[in-house]
Formats: C-alpha cells, structure tokens, sequence
C-alpha cells in the first residue's frame, strides 16, 4: 500500500491547479444515464472514485472514449470523456461496485426515470456516520417509484413512468436533491424540490440538465422546479472547480505561511471559508486567474465555527480547518452538525501533540506551538488530508498510510505541494 512521506516546515509558494469537482464531476457522469446521446463531459479529474464511476456506468451500458491531448492544452488539465448510454442493458447495480462509494447509489434517479426500473445495492463510502438513504427513497416515491428493499438492494418500479411531485426535504441533503432532480427530468409535469441542497454543484448539475434539454429553475435556492420533458439529449459540459480542493491547499498555505495562486478556483464557491481563513490570520485576494492566499509568519488566531450546509463552512473542510487551528495561538471550537462520526482524524492529530477535546458534535482544540512528525492512518478521504496539512508544519518526517482515501479525492496531491516547495514524495508498496 502506497504511503506519502512530508518532512515539514517549508513555506508554500507557487501557483496550484484546481481540478474538476470530484462532488460535481460524479453526479454529472450519472446523468448520461438520463439520455441515448453522447454527453460530453470537459475537466474531468483523475480520481480513484472517477474511475469507479465509470466501471458501474460500463456495467450499465454506458460507452466511454477518453479525448487525446488538444492543441493548447495544459499537461495537468482534466480529461475530457465522451459518454454514450446508447442502451442501458442492465438496471442492476450490483454490491461490489456500489459498496465502494456511496455516490453510485445516486444512479438510482436516472435509470428508474429511464427505464421505469432499477435494482441497486445499499451504499457504503466513508465511514462518516450511518449515511441512510430515506431521503432518497421517500423522494422517489413521491415521483411515484414504487419501492421495495430485497437482501441489502433497493429495488425502484414505475413501469408507467415517473409523475411531477412537490417534494419537501426534512434535512438537506446534496445527495437526494441531486437524484430528485435527475429523476424529476423525465417525469410528467412539474415537480417542486424544497429544501434542496444549495450546492454550487447542484447548480451546476442542472446547468448541464439544461443544456441537455431539461427544464429547471431555482438551481442555487432552496427551491428548485422542474418541468419534465419526454426525452433528454446530448450537451458539452465542462466540470466546475473543486472548491473543497481549493480550500483545502488555502488551509495548507494558511498553516505553511507563503504566497500561492490557486489557479482557476472560484470566491463564490468558498465565500464562508474565505471568512474563517482571514479570521485566522490569512490575506485572501480574488484575482483573474483564481484565488492568491498569502501569510507572512504572523500568529495564527483561534476560531469558534459550525459546519453548515452551503452557504455555510463546508463538512468537507472540517478536518483541515482542525489541523489548521490546532497551531493557533489560543482555543478552538469547531462543531460537526452534518456527519455525527466525523472526528476520526482527532485521535491522529494528537500523534502530532495536538490538544483536542471531542465532546458529542464539539472539539475543543487547544492550540499548541509546535507539531512533531509521525506514522498516522488516513481513515476517509478529507480527515487523511488534514494530516498532510499538520505534516507540512510539523517538526520532522510524517508519514501517512493508508492513502488510497486521498486517491479518490485528490489528484497528484504530492506533486501539486511539491511543485511549491513542500518536500512530500509518494513511497510506492
Ligand atoms: C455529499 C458530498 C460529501 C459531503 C456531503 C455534505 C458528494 C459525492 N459527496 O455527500 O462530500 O460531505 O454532501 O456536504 O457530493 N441523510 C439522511 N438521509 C438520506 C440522505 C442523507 O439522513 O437519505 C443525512 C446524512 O446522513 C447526513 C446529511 O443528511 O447527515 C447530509 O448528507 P448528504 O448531503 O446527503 O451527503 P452526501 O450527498 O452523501
């Protein structure tokens, strides 16, 4: 199993490509599902998860062609896939494929609207909480999906089609809004989605619906409306920037000191994190090509925050956030109201001899003058990156096992922080 070594205490300074949205480009390939034309998707990023996607989406029928390199291109830009679901010939998404990742549950949505039927495996993904899928399947059943759960599969009928629905989530969930509006494409009549996630990448998930034809309004709100048409068609679309990806590489810059342009990221999707970054002692500046982050060798200062649905702090920068303060001059408090199991990277920060506290949905971090390098454990995909963080600043070697859960988040991390002066190398094995 491969494992990445950092010896920290080098400044960042350089630019940082932002890829693709990993949050956004899965959804987005789910959708070629929706349509028999070919949806072509541009910026597609080089994940384990991606590629995951795409053999669940290959067991369904969907052809894939990979574009060659065009004139002009950037060597580390994103790929650009062709996706063709000529024929679905299988609705069954089977527990193998499905266990890895919890997105390809999402697959539901499309193949019940399409086919009127699908049988797919109860999701696994990151062990971050007990992740249920009433959501999901209470929206489908609105849409008038008759639904039946048989030996750990859930099985969606409506052999007549799918009919328009107004459907109010209890909770947001990015998830179900995603798959409500998927499925909503292609039901008869209107459907009305309240409390719908307000993602950037449910926006620009229904700016590719639309270019494929689909009828919606109010993506970006929490109400959403969909006029259902008989039948999509094929788009170009190309994937917003990841904004976790982003704010993550602001977090290392905030905790390294140094100037970095994180090239192509966009203020709007990280106006909260922005906030909290200046808080604790970083200079944010928006500029043509994405965002500069800079510190000098000031204090880091404390913050009190709650993770939010967006427009709030993202679930998703939690752990960095924590590795970040956990350096802070002064006490933390940071609160995980989105996954109740999201603190696994605690028990690895006090390898570093980070101070925190974990009380229910609090910790408490106590920040501490220095961090000292470590053997830790990447235990999901974001807790893992916030142990790269707390290396890139710890006294000494750090190395992280386990680093298949940064694969399937984050493309050619090493390279990205070395190219900027980290000394982080990948020892294969
Ligand atoms: C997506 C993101 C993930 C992010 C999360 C929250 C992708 C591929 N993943 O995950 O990175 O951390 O949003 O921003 O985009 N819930 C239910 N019942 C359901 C569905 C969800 O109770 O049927 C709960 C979940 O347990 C969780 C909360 O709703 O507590 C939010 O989850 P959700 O927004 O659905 O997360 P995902 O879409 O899985």
């Amino acid at each position: 199993m491969d494992r990445i070594r950092i010896v920290g205490g080098a400044r960042l300074n350089g630019t940082i490509p932002i890829s693709g949205a990993k949050n956004a480009a899965l959804p987005l390939m789910i959708a070629s599902l929706l349509t028999d034309e070919t949806l072509t998707l541009a910026n597609l990023p080089r994940l384990a998860d991606v590629a995951q996607l795409k053999r669940i989406l290959g067991n369904h029928g969907v052809d894939m062609t990979v574009a060659g390199k065009r004139l002009g291109e950037a060597e580390l830009s994103g790929e650009t896939v062709h996706l063709t679901a000529r024929t679905i010939v299988d609705t069954t998404a089977p527990y193998e494929l499905v266990s890895a990742m919890r997105a390809s549950f999402w697959v539901i949505g499309p193949l019940v609207a399409r086919e009127g039927f699908a049988k797919v495996s109860l999701p696994g993904g990151c062990a971050i909480g007990t992740r249920p899928v009433d959501l999901f399947l209470e929206a489908l059943q609105a849409l008038g999906a008759e639904i039946d759960i048989e030996g750990g599969y859930v099985i969606a009928r409506a052999p007549d089609g799918l009919k328009g629905a107004h459907v109010t989530f209890p909770k947001v969930s990015v998830g179900a809004t995603h798959v409500t509006l998927m499925a909503a494409t292609l039901a008869k009549g209107e459907t009305i989605i309240e409390n719908a996630a307000r993602e950037p990448e449910v926006v620009d998930l229904a700016e590719c619906l639309i270019k494929m034809g689909a009828k919606i309004t109010g993506a970006g709100t929490s109400t959403i409306r969909i006029e259902g048409v008989t039948r999509l068609n094929g788009a170009r679309h190309s994937v917003m920037p990841d904004r976790i990806e982003a704010g993550t590489y602001a977090m290392a810059v905030t905790m390294t000191g140094g100037d970095v342009l994180l090239e192509g990221a966009r203020a709007d999707d990280l106006k909260r994190p922005i906030e909290i970054l200046r808080e604790v002692g970083a200079e944010i500046t928006e500029t043509n090509e994405g965002l500069r982050v800079y510190r000098n060798g000031a204090d880091l200062k404390p913050v009190n925050i709650s993770t939010e649905p967006f427009p709030g702090f993202p679930t998703d920068l939690q752990a960095q956030l924590m590795a970040l303060v956990t350096r802070a001059e002064g006490t933390s408090v940071i609160r995980e109201t989105i996954f109740e199991n999201r603190f696994m990277h605690v028990q690895e920060l006090a390898r570093f001899g980070a101070e925190i506290h974990l009380d229910g949905q609090n910790a408490t971090v106590v920040g501490v003058p220095r961090l000292k390098g470590a053997p830790v454990m990447a235990t999901d995909l974001r807790a893992s990156v916030s142990l790269v963080i707390a290396g890139l600043v710890a006294e000494g070697e750090t190395i992280v096992n386990r680093v298949y859960h940064l694969d399937r988040g984050f493309e050619r991390l090493e390279d990205k922080l070395s190219r900027c002066g980290a000394t982080i190398e990948r020892i294969s094995g």
